[in-house]
């Protein structure tokens, strides 16, 4: 699933919740190596800080880097620092929750809602533009999405900057081929990490996926299952997939209306 012995870069690391520690375990586990990014120093230094019952030879172990993806010059630096590289998967999002997320839609803070697009959507086209000097012989970038097509409570702006992240992909995906690159998204059900936290009705959001989602959707467990398919999209055997929406959500994104009693697990 994973190319031996490549190195992927698995952008996105806030805490072992965070879904790209999750794509970074998987990674590994088949093979490759991984480099994380966290936002910055600090936030490189609360990572290990917070994880004290780790052996040094497991912080040691891990590959950390840090990048702000809104500071153009840190991701070109970030990437000439590296060399060659497989896969990248940008699992990166932030909008300010008192403005951008919450019981009322409408908000006059266009500072918050710009600094939200250029985090969740614009930052995906920087990645791209220079993790393409390491891959000469082309290569895939992987973003993590969630349901855009459907206007969910509290949800707000960054289903938006989903929306326009969705269509980054599409635009990435054309432009890049040639580059023998792929872009692609993994729409993620609702797991449980700090971004999800900061969402103010995120339980109930768990809850309408446990009367939509065909299958039973675990927010803890199955943030694996995305891990998966965003290892599956980084590597050799989705090599003719681009420009894609991969749902891993239990199937609710194709479902009308509730389930009803008998068509529950
Ligand atoms: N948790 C869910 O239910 C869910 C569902 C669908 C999609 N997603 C998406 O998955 C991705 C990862 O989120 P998560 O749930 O693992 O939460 P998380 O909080 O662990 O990860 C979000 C990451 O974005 C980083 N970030 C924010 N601003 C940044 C910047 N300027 N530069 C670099 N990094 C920055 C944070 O530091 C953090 O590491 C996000 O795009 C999120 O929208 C999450």
């Amino acid at each position: 699933m994973i190319e031996k012995d490549k190195t992927y870069v698995v952008m996105g690391l806030l805490d072992c919740d965070s879904i790209a520690y999750a794509i970074g375990q998987v990674v590994e586990q088949w093979g490759g190596n991984v480099i994380y990014t966290v936002q910055n120093e600090r936030m490189k230094r609360i990572f290990f800080d917070r994880n004290k019952k780790w052996a040094q030879e497991d912080k040691d172990r891990l590959n950390v880097k840090y990048c702000d993806v809104t500071v153009e010059e840190e991701v070109k630096q970030l990437f000439e620092d590296i060399g060659p590289v497989a896969g990248v998967t940008h699992s990166i999002a932030y909008a300010n929750p008192k403005t951008c997320l919450g019981p009322e839609f409408h908000t006059d803070a266009y500072d918050d809602l710009k600094m939200g697009f250029h985090i969740s959507a614009a930052s995906l086209a920087t990645v791209t533009k220079y993790a393409q000097t390491q891959m000469s012989e082309g290569g895939s970038v992987v973003t993590l999405s969630f349901e855009s097509r459907l206007a969910f409570a509290y949800y707000n702006w960054m289903g938006v900057n989903k929306a326009a992240l969705e269509a980054t992909v599409r635009a990435l995906a054309r432009r890049h081929g040639k580059d023998l690159l792929r872009i692609n998204a993994v729409s993620s059900g609702p797991v449980t990490t700090k971004a999800a936290g900061a969402i103010h009705g995120f339980d109930e959001l768990g809850k309408t996926w446990n009367k939509v989602s065909p299958l039973p959707w675990d927010q803890e467990k199955d943030k694996i299952e995305v891990a998966n398919a965003a290892a599956f999209l980084m590597g050799p055997y989705s090599k003719k997939i681009s420009g894609q929406v991969l749902y891993v959500d239990g199937g609710a994104s194709i479902i009308g209306g509730e389930l009803l009693p008998h068509e529950r697990a």
